[in-house]
């Protein structure tokens, strides 16, 4: 069939051009902003005197009834068509006749695909966002669950310093949040207007483009026509936040992976969110976790592929940029899968504080608290820090802790020891006593927790 661009040329495409033209199989998800955009612009041109208010009203019934069928099934989207927004046109000209025709007046595809896309995306931003905050909310609790469960901090991966599960949990709330924070930030940028812009260059028609926006819930208009049109930097930057939340979801799968681990058995996931071996009866894999850190690449990859294709681009629009909607539909999609399942993931799983405790038993993590003891009887810090390492290398070489080391034995290496020793390297205390704002004891953490609750709100 001749396109309904055949004008040059005769709009005759060989077939296999065609399909690599096409983009109706990726953009037809944008079916509603498609119609709710030309929406504003027929009552935009009525307005403006551009068309007559019976024409407008004309095409708005018509775009309303062509959403309505699409909505029940009514009207199925032909994949034959080049994409969504000619398939709109097709069938409401196909329906109305000439006044169909005149739907595209002082508006370009250009335009057109750009607005379509910033409404897609601001409405899946609200989506994520939800989701986001499910999993902070799922993270907090389980926070508070767990605010006094210690465990051993990590540096090096080397056991370091005592702190709660409370509180690594609540390190990911705040990551989380700063994400939140992210995409709000996004969305206010997305949140503007190229329709009207039109090919490249704005119109002779008098139109009135704030008319438009306002109509379709936008802050405010891009100000530049061919900016407009060429602009895909709302959605480098949607990919951008989604590959930082995604290192975020990445990290916390590998610590999960890890604590499920037999080695550590910190953790225990429920079984709907395993899987088992089909070879190995005993295994019991943390699969979503897996997938949620495997899909991080994923995401990255579409970043990196959208910044590719925009990078050596003259202005305005370029065929190119048609590639710009697989990648963010892509990205889109899997940081929502991620979310979906992590949240009940983490609702579900449990902690063996046993072992967490235990973990944090051996490993000398106290050893910064015997240092700081003998800090607060007077000593300087590089002093006691070297009379502490000397302890705990003398620990390892008798093969016991620190808690179980003689008071006689400490005195021997200074005689600032004293019987109060044991209550200050105790775990409890070392966590206890971290009150600082933002550290690991149970009632900084309770802080935390209550922090980021009232940031939800
Ligand atoms: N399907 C195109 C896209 O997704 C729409 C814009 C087409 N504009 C044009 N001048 N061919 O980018």
């Amino acid at each position: 069939m001749a396109k309904m661009w055949a004008g040059r040329t005769d709009g005759q495409v060989e077939k296999i051009a065609d399909d690599f033209n096409s983009s109706i199989r990726f953009d037809c998800r944008m079916y509603r902003q498609d119609i709710q955009g030309s929406m504003a612009h027929a009552a935009m041109l009525a307005a403006k005197n551009i068309i007559t208010q019976a024409d407008a009203d004309q095409l708005i019934d018509g775009l309303s009834q062509i959403l309505e069928d699409l909505d029940g099934g009514a009207l199925a989207i032909d994949m034959e068509c080049e994409d969504i927004h000619m398939f709109v046109e097709q069938v409401l000209t196909q329906r109305l006749g000439d006044v169909g025709k005149k739907l595209h007046t002082a508006r370009s595809r250009n335009d057109q695909v750009a607005l379509d896309i910033r409404m897609y995306l601001r409405d899946e931003i609200t989506e994520i966002a939800g989701f986001v905050k499910a999993l902070i909310t799922a993270v907090t609790d389980k926070a508070d669950q767990y605010a006094d469960a210690i465990m051993p901090g990590y540096t090096h991966l080397q056991r370091a310093q005592p702190i709660t599960f409370g509180h690594h949990l609540m390190a990911y709330a705040m990551m989380l949040l700063r994400d939140l924070d992210r995409l709000a930030d996004c969305k206010k940028r997305m949140n503007m207007s190229p329709i009207g812009c039109c090919a490249l260059a704005g119109t002779t028609y008098d139109t009135d483009r704030r008319f438009e926006a306002e109509k379709l819930g936008f802050d405010g208009i891009c100000m530049n026509s061919l900016d407009g049109v060429s602009d895909r930097d709302f959605c480098a930057e949607l990919m951008s936040d989604l590959s930082i939340l995604m290192v975020h979801l990445s990290r916390f799968s590998e610590e999960i992976i890890l604590w499920s681990s037999w080695e550590f058995k910190f953790v225990e996931l429920s079984d709907a969110y395993t899987t088992g071996s089909s070879i190995m009866p005993q295994k019991k894999n943390p699969d979503m976790a897996e997938l949620v850190r495997g899909k991080a690449g994923r995401v990255f990859g579409d970043l990196m592929g959208l910044l590719t294709t925009l990078k050596g681009l003259p202005l305005a629009y370029n065929k190119d940029m048609q590639e710009d909607k697989e990648s963010i539909f892509d990205a889109v999609d899997t940081v929502k899968m991620c979310l979906q399942v992590f949240a009940p993931m983490v609702a579900t799983m449990t902690a063996n504080t046993k072992n967490m405790k235990r973990a944090a038993q051996t490993g000398f993590i106290n050893a910064t608290d015997l240092a700081d003891y003998l800090v607060k009887k007077g000593l300087p810090f590089r002093s006691a820090y070297k009379i502490s390492g000397q302890l705990v290398a003398l620990c390892i070489q008798k093969g016991t802790v620190l808690e179980e080391l003689p008071l006689s034995i400490y005195q021997e290496y200074s005689d600032l020891f004293d019987n109060d020793l044991y209550k200050d390297i105790d775990l409890q205390t070392c966590v206890e006593k971290r009150i600082s704002e933002g550290g690991t004891s149970t009632q900084s953490v309770k802080a935390q927790i209550q922090f980021v609750r009232e940031q939800l709100g």
